[in-house]
């Protein structure tokens, strides 16, 4: 049984197609825990309201390290049973950088998505980047968190072509809609056991 953390900051749209899409694998998946650093993220109510557990660790006023405020994460993931042994932790819109420390704890058992088609716009706002560049196509893609910005073996990715009246808004929402389909895809690759990481790359078996 693979128990999965999400850490969220906002809107949870991304969470929510996982627990909605992990519902029915529930011989395998257990959605233990998410925890928001922000108290007023919606996507907090939406967890509630799909019966799972929440928690607000908040950062605004942490006076600590990056590294003391991670503890404080992963003190309840374990509680939750999202342990390096039995976890896998989806940052799903979590917008803070993690620690090496917390990344090399939970080594290759964190997993992100992102808005572009990596290595291309990496950071944030890659929808505009996207656009600024004047690129024809963008997309998504899910990755393990290694220790740089954006930098994992990469899991998987949707292809989004660009319109000539796109604007930010009018290519984040197809971009979402590509991300609601991958997440949850890799998500449940991972807990089939089916990602095997070999150096920079990814084998999906
Ligand atoms: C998503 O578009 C996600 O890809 C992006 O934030 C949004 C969160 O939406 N993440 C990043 O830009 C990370 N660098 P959600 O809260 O509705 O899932």
């Amino acid at each position: 049984m693979l128990n999965l953390g999400i850490l969220i900051s906002g809107r949870g749209s991304n969470m929510e197609s996982i627990l909605k899409s992990v519902k029915r694998e529930k011989s395998i998946i257990n959605s233990a825990i998410v925890i928001s650093n922000k108290p007023d993220a919606k996507g907090l109510k939406i967890a509630e309201k799909l019966g799972v557990k929440t928690e607000i660790i908040e950062s605004k006023n942490f006076k600590g390290t990056r590294w003391q405020y991670d503890k404080k994460i992963i003190a309840s993931l374990t509680k939750h049973g999202v342990t390096p042994q039995e976890g896998l932790v989806c940052l799903a819109g979590f917008m803070r950088i993690i620690s090496p420390e917390f990344v090399k704890k939970y080594k290759n058992r964190i997993i992100n998505i992102h808005p572009a088609l990596l290595p291309a716009f990496p950071g944030l706002d890659s929808q505009k980047q996207a656009l600024d560049y004047g690129v024809k196509h963008t997309g998504c893609t899910v990755h393990f968190v290694d220790a740089g910005m954006d930098t994992g073996p990469i899991i998987i990715q949707a292809v989004v072509k660009i319109k000539e009246k796109d604007t930010e808004d009018s290519l984040s929402k197809r971009i979402l809609k590509q991300e609601h389909e991958i997440y949850p895809k890799a998500v449940k690759l991972f807990a089939k056991n089916k990602i095997k990481i070999s150096g920079r790359k990814t084998i999906i078996s």
